[in-house]
């Protein structure tokens, strides 16, 4: 197990389309248990492998609060959404620091292989069904801030790499 680097907003390598994942192997079990001890690391609760800079369709999410439930979705697939939505306050491991409202559809039918490679499908609504919508749209490589206004859109951009030039400074 390894903690990865986390590609943080506006890297371009964050707007890079998944690719489906082709075998649940020896590999793909790997990067399973190396986002789960970044996300858990992180204080987060989903990563999708987008943001550790590898473009295939695999997230990992757990809302637990004792984070002990993680949450294993691959090839993840939305089968039925609400047209009911919810506007709620949301954050990113690739964009430290910054929370927004995003509307999302409150439920959610979504199927997936889960780690073991076996077909699942899930119904999730609430937090989870944020959550997951989250993190799909970074297979495709959207980031949340994106649903914001453009004016929002800069300051948050201009703000990251204002704070990527004071580190690369220190
Ligand atoms: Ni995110």
């Amino acid at each position: 197990m390894a903690l990865l680097p986390i590609l943080t907003y506006p890297d371009p390598r964050l707007h890079t389309v998944a690719r489906p994942v082709q075998a649940v192997d020896a590999r793909i079990r790997g990067l399973i248990a190396d986002l789960l001890e970044t996300m858990y690391d992180a204080n987060g609760i989903g990563l999708a492998a987008t943001q550790v800079d590898v473009h295939e369709r695999l997230i990992v999410i757990d809302i637990s609060e004792e984070r002990n439930q993680p949450l294993v979705l691959i090839n993840p697939e939305i089968v039925w959404a609400s047209d009911d939505t919810q506007l709620g306050d949301e954050g990113c491991l690739s964009v430290p620091g910054i929370y927004d409202g995003v509307e999302r559809a409150r439920s959610i039918k979504v199927r997936a292989l889960d780690g073991e490679g076996q077909s699942r499908e899930l119904a999730a609504e609430g937090m989870l069904a944020v959550c997951i919508q989250h993190e799909m749209d970074h297979l495709l490589g959207k980031v949340f801030v994106e649903y914001l206004s453009p004016l929002k859109r800069n300051r948050i951009k201009n703000k990251m790499l204002k704070a990527r030039r004071d580190t690369e400074r220190v």
